[in-house]
């Protein structure tokens, strides 16, 4: 791919997984701008090769001069926390859904939408595929879904466009900083820094933990593709599970990051959050098949590097 010839947006761009895309596209050469409004995010974290535009995805003027010229947007930008949308279902909706819906209908380019493993809800089977039922548990899983559906809709007369759902991403980069954040980052900050950790629930829930670094290659896969062959792509109109399909519990993540420390952590246990799933293990053999993608970070390699990389600081 030819990606200096490209002019990227990346909305989210100042946050966890938006970063290290701007990154990755700085890197191969690509023309990036960023949007983002820095309500969890930080732009100390964009590139400063990047343009960087402090904004809303909600300003629909905003969003018209910055889609001009643009070849592909890589929509992350949402709130990206389950209990911060349930507790403020009005502006989760306008910035999760309705902008999302803007963007991808106004772009007149590809688009890969950030979905999510919540749009399917409480799940019946184990591992989770694409055909799975899709029966979000609360708004943010429900603002996922309805954009999710809308890409799946999309004819050949549209811009080409892939909804990819995330698991439970982690790596370096993840503020641990608010109870808003991603367990792992929440827990290995505590475990590195003597705290104890709370555990919502009994700790037997499970998730399904992917590594930044596999989310942006299925990201660029994508692309690549969406920019390649338009809607002709096998990717357009099309969603992907973006996941290791190795369900690990909680309590299981304790043992993980032990290990790696080799100490005793310190658990408290509490209520179960609202609006939070039980299980979620998916099945990521459809990417896989298609395009050759596959995770290659584990989840002990991942823990191991960031607990790593935070000795080091
Ligand atoms: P993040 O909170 O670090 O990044 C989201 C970014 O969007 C932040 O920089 C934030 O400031 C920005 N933003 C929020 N509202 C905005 C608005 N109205 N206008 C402009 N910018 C806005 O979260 P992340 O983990 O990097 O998630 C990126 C995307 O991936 C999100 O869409 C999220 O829902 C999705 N996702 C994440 C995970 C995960 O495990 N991290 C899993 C599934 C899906
Ligand atoms: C995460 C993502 C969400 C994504 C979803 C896909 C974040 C902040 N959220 O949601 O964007 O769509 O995966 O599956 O990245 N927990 C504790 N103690 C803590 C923090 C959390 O026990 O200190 C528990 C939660 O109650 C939950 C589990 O850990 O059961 C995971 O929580 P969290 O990291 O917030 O992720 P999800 O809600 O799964």
């Amino acid at each position: 791919m030819d990606w200096p010839s490209k002019r990227v947006l990346v909305t989210g761009g100042a946050g966890f997984i938006g970063s290290h895309l701007s990154s990755k596209m700085v890197e191969l050469g690509a023309d990036v701008t960023v949007l983002d409004d820095c309500s969890s995010g930080d732009s100390a974290k964009v590139p400063s090769e990047a343009n960087f535009i402090e904004g809303c995805i909600t300003n629909s003027d905003l969003r018209s001069s910055l889609l001009d010229g643009i070849d592909i947007v890589f929509h992350l930008a949402a709130i990206a926390s389950v209990p911060l949308c349930e507790n403020d279902p009005v502006r989760s909706d306008s910035v999760n859904r309705q902008a999302s819906l803007d963007i991808i209908l106004d772009a007149g380019c590809p688009v890969i939408f950030a979905s999510s493993a919540a749009i399917y809800g409480e799940p019946v089977s184990i591992p989770i595929n694409e055909t799975h039922p899709i029966e979000p548990l609360g708004h943010y899983g429900g603002q996922k879904a309805a954009v999710d559906y809308a890409i799946r809709a999309l004819g050949v007369g549209s811009n080409p466009a892939t909804a990819l759902r995330f698991f439970n991403v982690f790596g370096q980069g993840q503020d641990p900083s608010s109870q808003y954040s991603g367990v792992l980052s929440i827990f290995i900050d505590r475990a590195t820094t003597s705290q104890p950790l709370t555990i919502f629930g009994d700790g037997e829930q499970t998730r399904d933990f992917i590594h930044v670094s596999d989310v942006i290659s299925a990201l660029i896969t994508c692309a690549e593709s969406l920019l390649e062959q338009g809607t002709m792509s096998p990717a357009h109109g099309e969603a992907f599970n973006i996941c290791t399909g190795v369900p690990v519990t909680l309590n299981q993540v304790v043992k993980v990051i032990e290990d790696s420390i080799q100490g005793n952590l310190e658990c408290k246990y509490q209520d179960e959050r609202a609006g939070d799933i039980k299980h979620s293990s998916g099945d990521c053999s459809k990417l896989q098949d298609m395009f050759d993608w596959s995770p290659m970070i584990s989840l002990s390699e991942g823990i191991s590097d960031l607990i790593s990389n935070s000795q080091d600081v």
